[in-house]
């Protein structure tokens, strides 16, 4: 086995003689590539951001931004990164290097002051600016009301939310805003721009023991089985935007890692006649670009989990793996009805979502099992919403969440389907609210009644995000709202 390295800014970096749970952050900035800061070492900042090569979802490759304080450097074996100081290009020496389109942008509008979060600003950034359908996205289609220009999207097709997971504490976000809105196009000789065409780095194998820890990858589902079969006391990752907090935070070293997140057998997306199969392993991002609003409930969700950075590593089996209670996606699935493919090395068993949880972060998925993938049920219910109660409205972590899915046939509630988080141990679904409306008239009577059975459902809990009082209240007041947003969509 060829010994771990990462492509960092066009040259290979030896991971010897880091240890396995050492970070992308800290390997880079061991090295000497000390642009990429460390401000929360949580996920919530942006500072550590860096572009790595991933699989495309319009061209082969994509430059991908990545908070580099979450991800195991072994994790990225074999893998190329840029990070800011890769952006620019050098000349002779004793002459200034050229700044890359988008650091040029910030410098000149202003975008930067201490600095310190700049280099992360960019290469989020940087990735907005080589996606490749961005600037397409500029001039919506007749007829389509896709905003070319509003408060979240510049005239050059620049969507803001690529930036959802960076902070500035001293700049203000305006002059970036400002910098992101006037970037142009990449020209034809980019390099970057160039190295989209090819594909990217092919997941190698990686086994990268030191001081009795290892990073484990293998190349195959049933490799991956076998092993956690013999190893389950293993940690799973795919994105590591759990276990990398783990690490950072709490000091936790595991002494087995394995890597899923390549997995082919995790990373397909596909649309059947009766039902929608997502991998484990397919990121929030790619999901929501590959399906582009063709499951509205989902794709409400995703501008609300997390921040951009996060989607692009983050995957459904890591939010459904890791049994948290207030994870965003289990409402949204359980209101879809979804079900989980579980695979071990003897086969596969398919699970009802709302069957999973069994209790605080736990479920019926025992430690040699992996969830292979997400299916969803077609044909959808048409009227859906999710409502994510929270302190911010993006980046944040709900104190509740309410998704709906309806059926409403001739003014009549023929099928309701909620899935709440946040009230309970365990994701639930809100079955009282959903026997409260359906065959039910769907009107302001039956709304307020089913809104007082919400009220009802689970047992939330006082902490420092919200009181149970308000839980309750926001559960029942979800219901009105949906019922207030359907019928005036009906009138109007
Ligand atoms: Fe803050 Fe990584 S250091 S997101
Ligand atoms: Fe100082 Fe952003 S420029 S924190």
């Amino acid at each position: 086995m060829v010994a771990a390295r990462i492509t960092v800014n066009g040259k290979e970096t030896p991971l010897s003689p880091a240890a396995p749970h050492t970070t992308v952050l800290d390997l880079l900035r061991e090295r000497g590539l000390t642009g990429t800061k460390e401000g929360c070492a949580e996920g919530e900042c942006g500072a550590c951001s860096v572009l790595v090569a991933r699989p495309g979802v319009n061209k082969p490759t994509d430059w991908v931004a990545v908070n580099a304080c979450l991800v195991p450097a072994a994790a990225l074996d074999g893998q190329e990164i840029i990070t800011s100081e890769g952006l620019a290009t050098v000349g002779e020496p004793g002459t200034r290097p050229t700044l890359h389109p988008v650091q040029e942008e910030m410098a000149v509008r202003g975008g930067s002051q201490c600095g310190y979060c700049t280099p992360g600003f960019i290469c989020s950034m940087a990735s907005e600016y080589y996606r490749p359908d961005r600037c397409a996205h500029a001039e919506p289609a007749a007829g389509s009301d896709a905003h070319a220009d509003d408060a979240e999207h510049g005239p050059n097709g620049f969507d803001l939310h690529a930036l959802s997971g960076n902070l500035c504490r001293c700049t203000g976000y305006r002059p970036i805003r400002d910098a992101a809105f006037a970037v142009g196009e990449p020209t034809e000789d980019d390099p970057l721009a160039q190295r989209r065409e090819q594909d990217p780095p092919a997941p190698v194998a990686t086994e990268y023991a030191r001081d009795g820890a290892t990073f484990l990858r293998k190349d195959t589902l049933a490799e991956t089985l076998r092993l956690l079969r013999e190893r389950p006391d293993a940690v799973v990752v795919a994105g590591s935007t759990d276990y990398g907090v783990e690490v950072n935070i709490r000091s936790r070293r595991a002494e087995c890692v394995v890597a899923i997140d390549r997995l082919p057998e995790l990373r397909e997306l596909r649309v059947e006649s009766d039902h929608i199969e997502i991998g484990a392993a397919v990121t929030l991002t790619e999901i929501e670009r590959r399906l582009d609003g063709d499951v509205p409930l989902l794709a409400e969700l995703f501008p609300q989990f997390a921040s951009r950075l996060i989607r692009n590593s983050g995957t459904l089996g890591g939010n459904l793996g890791t049994g948290s209670p207030i994870g965003d996606s289990p409402p949204v699935l359980l209101a879809l009805e979804a079900s989980l493919v579980l695979a071990d090395a003897d086969g596969e068993r398919v699970v009802p979502l709302a069957e999973y949880f069994t209790g605080y972060r736990q479920s019926v998925r025992r430690p040699d099992e992996l969830i292979r993938a997400v299916r969803i049920p077609l044909p959808l219910s048409p009227v859906t919403a999710f409502h994510k109660i929270a302190k911010r409205r993006f980046d944040d972590i709900s104190s509740v969440a309410i998704a709906f899915a309806l059926d409403i046939e001739g003014g009549t509630v023929r099928k309701a389907r909620i899935g709440l988080g946040g009230v309970a141990a365990t994701p639930i679904r809100a079955l009282a609210t959903e026997a409260a409306l359906e065959g039910k008239p769907w009107s302001a009577e039956t709304a307020r009644a089913a809104a007082r059975a919400l009220r009802g459902e689970g047992t939330p809990m006082s902490d420092h995000r919200a009181s149970s009082v308000y839980r309750s209240a926001m559960l029942g007041q979800s219901l009105l709202k949906l019922h207030a947003h359907t019928t005036e969509a009906v009138s109007s």
